[in-house]
């Protein structure tokens, strides 16, 4: 069986420098590292995981629990989380909670039991102090909404659906649909705030004939859009919470004969990379969605390691991109 001894052997390093490249690349030059890295790919070294976790009662582990793994935007922060957790020398696990509680618990038992050491949590539901199941580690909210406690990362939501129904207004639309994720959904809720707010500021009163719930899926988007194309007196443009959904109702609206900003813009929410080449390419915001996921990442491994008690809300920023769904 190979063992440390043969990583040293053909590195010429000692055995504690490669423990401590193994255990915390951060604190080993990066030449180092790619020494220890190289030698370990060419013996086939495995560590004995079990026995450093019994050791140091610890799993160099980070749960991530996600609400929907196939939305390509939590896909990109967890690609942030990944990258982060990696080069400082944790693994990731990943559970799909698909935006339901007793997943989430499930999950969460593996913090319970130790077999991570961190949770990064990707749905932003909040949930009062009082209500919250205390874990025995640290939690970091990666996509966090108005009310989540910190340590979070988030956008702020309700400033940038603001912009986006500005620029909707700047292009003359006075009906402006939305396709909203559940109405209990924290991000539909921020982001109805900025609907409500550029709408307020332009003059205009809500019309509650022109919002229709979806649930962040595309197909949840095709049927809100259908609803609105019937209306006898249509919206001129629709603001979707998501891109997904903005896809779907891109889909339904072309099924429908309607033309696409001619007869209703549409802007969506997230620039996920399908953003930029649907028919015709996506209005949107986007979201740092790697940098979020980093930023989490290395509070939540910062706090494990009893480095910095980070305990902010941070918010990064968001960008509009303009394309020609809403005529540029
Ligand atoms: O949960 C669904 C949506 O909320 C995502 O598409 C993204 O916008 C997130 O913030």
């Amino acid at each position: 069986m190979t063992t440390i001894l043969d990583v040293a052997r053909v590195s010429g390093l000692s055995t504690a420098t490669i423990s401590r490249a193994l255990r915390n690349p951060e604190k080993v030059a990066a030449e180092t590292r790619e020494r220890v890295l190289k030698a370990v790919r060419e013996v086939d070294y495995r560590p004995n995981m079990l026995a450093r976790n019994l050791r140091t009662d610890r799993s160099f582990t980070v749960l991530v629990l996600v609400p929907g793994i196939t939305n390509p935007f939590f896909a990109s922060v967890t690609a942030g989380i990944e990258a982060t957790a990696w080069r400082r020398g944790y693994s990731v696990l990943i559970g799909d909670t698909c935006d339901s509680r007793e997943r989430e618990a499930h999950y969460a038992q593996l913090a319970e039991t130790r077999l991570a050491d961190g949770v990064i949590q990707l749905s932003p539901d909040y949930v009062p102090e009082d209500q919250r199941r205390p874990l025995p580690c640290p939690v970091v909210h990666a996509c966090g909404c108005e009310l989540t406690a910190a340590p979070s990362v988030r956008i702020d939501n309700a400033g940038a659906a603001r912009e986006l129904v500005e620029h909707l207004l700047a292009r003359g639309h006075r009906r402006i649909g939305v396709i909203s994720g559940s109405r209990e959904n924290p991000h539909a809720i921020d982001r109805m705030k900025g609907y409500h707010r550029a709408l307020a500021t332009a003059g205009l009163g809500v019309d509650e004939a022109l919002i229709q719930y979806g649930d962040f899926s595309m197909e949840s988007g095709a049927r809100a859009a259908r609803a609105l194309a019937a209306l006898p007196d249509r919206p001129t443009a629709l603001f979707s919470m998501n891109d997904e959904m903005a896809i779907g109702a891109l889909q339904a609206l072309s099924q429908a004969g309607l033309s696409v900003p001619g007869d209703m813009a549409v802007a969506g929410f997230d620039d996920i990379k399908f953003a930029a080449h649907t028919i015709p390419p996506l209005t949107t915001v986007a979201q740092p969605g790697a940098e979020m996921g980093a930023t989490a990442c290395d509070i939540l491994l910062d706090r494990i390691e009893g480095k910095n008690q980070d305990n902010a809300v941070h918010i990064l920023p968001h960008r509009l991109i303009l394309r020609d769904s809403t005529g540029g």
